[in-house]
This record gives structure tokens, sequence and C-alpha cells, in this order.
């Protein structure tokens, strides 16, 4: 996947992350809120904000709200709400790989469900590192990795399908050593998260992310095929109509010491 295609893909299909369940909120975003409660000055940038939500939850903190995402159609969506809602907020078009930001611009770097698109996810986080201030935290929520290889192989069939833009689910491991790398020091790490309560069906999974009915098709077919245990693994389950996905993630919280 190259720099264009991902942000490509996401200026066609902005709108569905407007109105996504699984987007606009989730216990993992709620967990970030209470993390930093009592904050109101902080300087916060959502990167590959998509339509803005993990940025947005945090405007009551924020003293300063950027958001920067390589496609014009999300930021277009983020402008918009952000008008909506009376926000000044700093919207700029730009890759991970390469932000238009200054060093040491920010308190708090968020990135939530889009880390597995990046190019170069090693130069993203010495990104991230770059432009957090001494003190600053880097909050990350990304669909995880499965340390069984068999899993994380069948998980891996499953989300390219669903959005052929997918790059990487990182293991848990593969975060921590990245960020270690990047500079930064790990203070919290969860797996097995959820971004959804219910789950998600198949069929909105797949409207969400635009996958097109032949995906559909071939992921519902994966999954009558998958072995019960896998299914299991990766909190994948049928509840009588159909499959169920937990949109299953990983959060990381560093600090630029
Ligand atoms: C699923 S959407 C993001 C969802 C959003 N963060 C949220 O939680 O609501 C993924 C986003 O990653 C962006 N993206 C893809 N490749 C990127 C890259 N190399 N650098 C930064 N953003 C990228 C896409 O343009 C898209 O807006």
């Amino acid at each position: 996947m190259n720099l264009q295609t991902a942000p490509k893909r996401f200026d066609g299909i902005a709108s569905n992350y407007v109105s996504s369940e699984v987007h606009r909120s989730s216990a993992s975003m709620s967990y970030v809120q209470a993390f930093f409660a009592g904050r109101t000055d902080l300087r916060v940038v959502d990167l590959a904000c998509g339509a803005g939500h993990f940025g947005f939850s945090l405007a009551p903190l924020a003293a300063h709200l950027s958001f920067c995402d390589p496609s014009p159609a999300m930021l277009r969506a983020v402008q918009a709400r952000a008008d909506e809602a009376g926000l000044a907020i700093f919207a700029a078009e730009g890759a991970a790989e390469a932000m238009p930001f200054d060093n040491d611009s920010f308190d708090v770097v968020l990135s939530r469900l889009a880390p597995h698109h990046f190019v170069d996810f090693d130069r993203a986080a010495k990104e991230i590192a770059r432009v957090l201030a001494p003190g600053g935290h880097c909050v990350i929520v990304d669909l995880e990795g499965m340390f069984d290889g068999g899993v994380d192989a069948l998980n891996h069939q499953l989300e390219v399908l669903h959005d052929p833009t997918h790059g990487r689910s990182y293991t848990q491991i593969e975060w921590c050593q990245t960020l270690r790398g990047a500079g930064l020091t790990l203070i919290e790490v969860q797996g097995g998260l959820s971004e959804s309560e219910t789950g998600v069906t198949i069929e909105r999974w797949c409207e969400i992310a635009g996958s097109g009915d032949a995906a559909r098709r071939k992921i519902e077919a994966v999954l009558a095929n998958a072995s019960p245990q896998d299914l299991a693994t990766l909190g994948i389950w049928n509840d009588g109509t159909g499959f169920r996905v937990p949109v299953r993630t990983a959060l990381f919280i560093a600090e630029k010491t």
C-alpha cells in the first residue's frame, strides 16, 4: 500500500466514518478521557483522524486541538463538525510519516483505528516522538495483531477483505518495540479490547468500510470455514443470525520523557 492509495479510498467513504457507531464512541475513548481528566490546557493532535471522533472526545480538556489526515474529505468532515460546535481547531493535511508540525508541539498525540494503514510504522512512531513536547503522551488504540501465527493470518485475511488498504495489525510486542525504538517510555499497555460493546454484524462492518458485496460474501465464507477455536481467539461469534466482530484493539500510552 502506498501513501496515496489509502487516503484516496478514504476520501470516497468519509461520510461512513462520520456516522459510524464504532468510531463515534467506545470504552477505550472513555478510558483515555478519564486518563487526562482534570486537564483543560492540553495541546492535542488526532493523527489519522478520519472524521475526528477521538480528537473531539478530548475537546473539553484541550486548549488547542489539531487534526491530521491525508484525506481532504475527512478533514472537511472534521472542519464541518468543529464549525457546527463552534470549536476553533486546526485541520492539517498530512501523513503520519511526515507530519506538518514543528518539534515539541503537542502534549498529546492520539491515533485510533488507523496506524494499521501506516506505510512506514517505525517512521510514524519517530514522527510522533518528534512532535510531542517533553512530558507529553502518545495514545494509540489500534487493531490488535495476534501472537498465534495461524490466527494472525486468518485475522489478516479478514481485514484485507474488509479493507484492501489494511496494512498490518501489529502485536503488542511489535508496538512496544516500535514505541521504545522511537525513544518513548511505555506507561500502559492493554490488549484484548473491543471498540464495540455489542459486536458489529458483518453487513454493518462492511458497510462502514465500503467493502462491497463480493468482499462481504468472501468474509462470511472464510468465517464459516474457520475453526471455532480460532473464531473464539479473535472474539468473533455467531449470534444465530450471523457473525459479529468485536473490532478487537490494543491500547498503548507512552510518554516522551
Ligand atoms: C478508519 S479511519 C480513522 C478513524 C479515526 N481515527 C477514528 O477513530 O474515528 C483511517 C484513517 O487513516 C488515514 N490514513 C491512511 N494512511 C495514513 C497515513 N499514512 N498517515 C496518516 N493517516 C493515514 C485515512 O485517511 C483515514 O482517515
